[in-house]
């Protein structure tokens, strides 16, 4: 008896580890920075960053919530947030069709605070940032509607759109996830001084050193560019660019700060 039990139990263990690694090919192939990469057709870069478009037969409106699409894209990537106002405009008329017309975003609303972005990591804690609106290309009277409209998906031809977390409601239809994937290195060119002075941008504030104050940065799925006093050794990281032409009239001059921003960044 003992023998026989045990021997079902290797079996068994065969079968998961096989069916593992089959899985792992999978999605290996794929959801990670070099499949990211390699996948022309449904990847944007951007800022170093690779976002990816993935969809299976498997995944729709029916079988694919917005807290089960938090963990699509792991254990690599993240569900993407949006970087910049051209990033998410990308999704309106590229990568999603007639076909795939909605890929999740990891958009949540609280009646009380407003949009904010909320990401499983890697690590998996959630990093978390209150949706700054001027960068989010909102469908046409859409982001608006409150009450069981929590959560957003991309859609397609459309824009940025609100949408209950669970779809499960409306007849059966493919959805889509955009995952962000972040390199293993990063250059952040320094241009200039200055900072920004508007608390909606800070993404975090503390006194490192610069090597410090890059990988703040690097951590973070929203930064785009930081100021770094090497005097006092003040880091400020921000989610958006001293650049970008929606957020540069509100840079403060300031010869103290050396501003880094992200390379390969577009607006
Ligand atoms: C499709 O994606 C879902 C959601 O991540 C996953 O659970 C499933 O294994 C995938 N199916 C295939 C065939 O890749
Ligand atoms: C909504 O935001 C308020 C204020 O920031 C916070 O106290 C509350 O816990 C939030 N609710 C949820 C469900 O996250
Ligand atoms: C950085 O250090 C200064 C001076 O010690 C202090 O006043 C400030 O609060 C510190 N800032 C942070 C974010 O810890
Ligand atoms: C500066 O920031 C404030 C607050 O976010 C915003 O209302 C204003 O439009 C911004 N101005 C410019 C020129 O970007």
């Amino acid at each position: 008896m003992a023998s026989c039990r045990n021997r079902s139990y290797f079996i068994n263990l065969r079968v998961i580890l096989l069916l593992l690694i089959h899985n792992c090919r999978l999605h290996a192939a794929v959801l990670t920075y070099d499949g990211c990469m390699s996948d022309s057709a449904n990847s944007y870069k951007v800022g170093g960053w690779c976002f990816l478009v993935y969809s299976n037969s498997s995944m729709t409106t029916k079988t694919l919530t917005q807290a089960g699409a938090q963990t699509v894209c792991g254990p690599m990537g993240n569900l993407a947030v949006g970087v910049t106002y051209k990033m998410l405009e990308k999704y309106k008329t590229q990568y999603l069709s007639a076909s795939v017309k909605m890929a999740w975003l990891p958009l949540v609303r609280n009646a009380s605070s407003g949009w904010a972005w909320k990401t499983l990591m890697p690590r998996g804690n959630y990093a978390v940032f209150p949706a700054i609106m001027a960068n989010i290309p909102s469908a046409a009277n859409e982001m608006n509607d409150g009450g069981v409209e929590n959560a957003a998906v991309a859609y397609y031809s459309m824009g940025i759109s609100d949408l209950e977390n669970d779809l499960s409601i409306y007849a059966s239809t493919p959805i889509a996830v955009i995952c962000q994937f972040a390199p293993l290195l990063w250059k952040y060119l320094q241009r200039g001084h200055g900072l920004f002075k508007v608390p909606a941008y800070l993404i975090a504030q503390a006194n490192v050193t610069r090597a410090g104050c890059f990988r703040q940065c690097h951590r973070s799925p929203f930064c785009i560019s930081m100021a770094f006093n090497p005097t006092t050794n003040d880091c400020q990281t921000y989610g958006v660019s001293p650049e970008d032409p929606r957020f540069s009239g509100n840079v403060t001059a300031n010869s103290a700060y050396d501003w880094h921003i992200r390379d390969g960044m577009e607006y």
